[in-house]
């Protein structure tokens, strides 16, 4: 099914008129394309460097590196000089019983009272400062406070346990932590401060801790270490110049080995690619409403909540709550009562609502909208086509966003006026971006209708630029499989009309809900228990979150725990070193597992069983145990 662009597409930013130009400009001659992208931010010092790097050892890359600007500068102070009154920030509480309209100019007097606090904590250009706080405009105050002052961020969502904030603080290096009491999210208080009064009990580094009293509730604070924030709008904190290659922010994100790695992005190439992808792709205009679902503490929040659309001075909606809270009409509601014209979300999250039934509709009009958008996972048809008919109908083009934490912003997505929709696929990549189907020996797959890895051979100024403190690891990890490219994980096909369609991984990390979990990152929380000797984690098509979670583990032979808690003791210990976000779904205690004669776990034996694709098991013969696959698969048969 092929839903045609709109007949009305000259009206878009990008159209038929534009494209093709555009098109060729940044294919034929890519460095002069985003040199000139790179005009739309207000530089102290322009570029006169586009893109210098290299995907073959020793990996390097760099985007204007002799450009200077200042991030929040562009996205705060230009607007509150042109359009000091037009709505920066909208925020809509938990409850939906507060809506805070937040001006250019208020944006303005709020970072910088922000940004001298934290230099009165000490933060300087250049140290690393922890943010661990709730959707609360205060966020976003601190993350340009960061900005303004050249300190590097690090945002941990909410949801994170005290074991991966302490792990992300100790990692980056961090002395300074923002965050708030108490949060709330679908009417749960979320103990943000006792989460990280607990993390501290483990890194003893940070010097500071910086509370924004968000509920009422009193908190415990450290004498000499914790300070209220009490904002002060008398001192003006001047934008620092900063070099274009000069980090803005680190985010932890999942491989498939190892701990979290911390993903850095640099300043002028990650502004001008969000700002650039944000307004183009989403035909984001002057009068719209703009909102993007996702928390700040995800690279979409990053980038589609805050960066893109404040570098764009356009207005953003920022919500505290969760889509089925206190009922699943609340993000419709939202729409209508704030008119939001342009709306991006997740799969998950219309799966769910899809769920919850078409009356809850039914009560709202959801006329102000115009372009809809989708992002972390493959969206499958029928919710597609939900989101489309019922919440869109039929009236906003869908924009599928295909990109990566590392990518810093969308790489491949149809463009609203340009391309025919086709429900499920990202159809193709974005002005300059050149993504390759690799087959397993690294060559390219040239025809069309081809499946394979999806890979980058050429960089754009998004591009991650290391991982923080181990660049090795960024080498290993992105280029080493296929040289020459960036590998993205992922697996995707191309179609006859070059149409790109994602698979999912190819590799061992999880996509829950769109959250990117790795199966290492589980299996070593699990097995921390003594009376658990070894675990594999697999996952398994799940009707709301894409994937779901499961554990088998091995439980200890001196274990006097029955099946049950011993269930128990592997998901708080999930939850407690990871966080609710990676709660298994299913577990089951087994024998052994299906390991090669060398000891490697045959993972792929365990997905075909959670699947119940028996048939495609194959010869066991060579594991070290054949015996133990029956044994399993009976184990999971008796439940279901
Ligand atoms: C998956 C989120 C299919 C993919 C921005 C990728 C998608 C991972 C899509 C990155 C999409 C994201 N279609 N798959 N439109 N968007 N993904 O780092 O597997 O949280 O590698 O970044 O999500 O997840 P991350």
């Amino acid at each position: 099914m092929i839903y045609p662009k709109p007949a009305d597409g000259q009206s878009y930013l990008i159209n038929s008129n534009n494209y093709r130009q555009l098109h060729q400009v940044a294919e034929v001659e890519p460095n002069a394309f985003w040199l000139d992208m790179a005009k739309r931010l207000d530089w102290m010092q322009f570029p006169t460097k586009s893109g210098n790097w290299q995907f073959q050892k020793p990996v390097s890359i760099k985007w204007f590196e002799d450009g200077v600007l200042n991030i929040c500068a562009n996205c705060v102070d230009r607007h509150a000089d042109s359009t000091p009154d037009k709505t920066a920030i909208i925020w809509v509480n938990d409850q939906g019983t507060i809506t805070t309209y937040i001006s250019y100019a208020t944006l303005l007097k709020e970072v910088n009272a922000m940004a001298f606090s934290l230099q009165n904590l000490g933060v300087q250009k250049g140290d690393r400062v922890i943010i661990y706080m709730p959707m609360i405009p205060e966020i976003a105050y601190a993350m340009l406070a960061c900005a303004r002052i050249g300190a590097i961020h690090s945002v941990v969502f909410g949801g994170f346990s005290p074991e991966s904030l302490a792990g992300r603080i100790q990692d980056c290096g961090a002395k300074v932590v923002v965050t708030a009491n108490e949060g709330i999210r679908g009417g749960k208080l979320i103990p943000l401060k006792a989460n990280v009064d607990k993390a501290l009990l483990q890194v003893a580094q940070v010097k500071k801790v910086l509370v924004v009293n968000h509920t009422s509730t009193n908190v415990p604070m450290v004498e000499g270490r914790d300070v209220v924030y009490a904002p002060n709008y008398n001192q003006a904190v001047v934008p620092e110049p900063i070099n274009a290659e000069d980090p803005l922010f680190i985010l932890y994100t999942s491989g498939s080995t190892g701990k979290p790695k911390g993903v850095l992005h640099t300043s002028g190439g990650y502004l001008t690619y969000a700002s650039l992808t944000h307004q183009w792709i989403f035909d984001c205009k002057y009068d719209d409403i703009y909102w993007c679902t996702a928390d700040a503490g995800w690279i979409t929040g990053h980038s589609y909540v805050i960066y893109g659309p404040l570098a764009n001075g356009a207005t953003t909606v920022m919500f505290e709550g969760v889509p089925n809270y206190p009922n699943p009409d609340r993000l419709w509601k939202i729409i209508d009562d704030l008119k939001v014209s342009i709306f991006y979300t997740a799969p998950t999250a219309i799966r769910s609502l899809m769920q919850a039934g078409d009356e809850w509709l039914q009560t709202t009009s959801r006329q102000s909208l115009r372009v809809l958008g989708s992002v972390g996972e493959p969206i499958n048809q029928e919710a597609w086509e939900w989101y489309y008919h019922q919440v869109g109908k039929a009236q906003c083009p869908i924009v599928d966003t295909w990109w990566q934490t590392e990518t810093g912003g969308i790489l491949i997505t149809p463009l609203p006026g340009v391309h025919d929709l086709k429900p499920s696929s990202a159809t193709q990549p974005f002005f300059g971006i050149q993504p390759v189907l690799l087959d397993e020996q690294g060559h390219e797959i040239n025809d069309n209708s081809a499946e394979g890895r999806l890979a980058l051979k050429a960089s754009w100024p998004g591009q991650m630029r290391t991982v923080y403190g181990d660049h090795g690891r960024f080498e290993e990890t992105y280029f080493s499989q296929f040289p020459g490219y960036y590998f993205s994980g992922d697996g995707a096909r191309r179609d006859d009309d070059g149409d790109y369609w994602l698979t999912g991984r190819v590799d061992d990390v999880l996509n829950v809900s769109g959250h990117r979990l790795g199966t290492a990152e589980i299996e070593t929380a699990a097995t921390l228990d003594h009376s658990i000797i070894e675990t594999a984690v697999v996952g398994f098509p799940h009707a709301i979150k894409g994937e779901g979670i499961m554990v088998f583990a091995i439980s200890a032979s001196h274990t006097t725990h029955n099946l049950e808690e011993l269930k128990a003791i592997i998901k708080n210990t999930i939850r407690s070193q990871i966080g609710p976000i990676a709660s298994p779904d299913e577990i089951y205690i087994v024998k052994g597992l299906p390991k090669t004669r060398s000891g490697k776990i045959m993972r792929r034996i365990l997905r075909c069983i959670a699947r119940s694709e028996f048939e495609k098991i194959g010869d066991v013969s060579t594991l070290a145990e054949p015996s133990v696959v029956d044994h399993i698969i009976g184990i999971v048969c008796a439940k279901t």
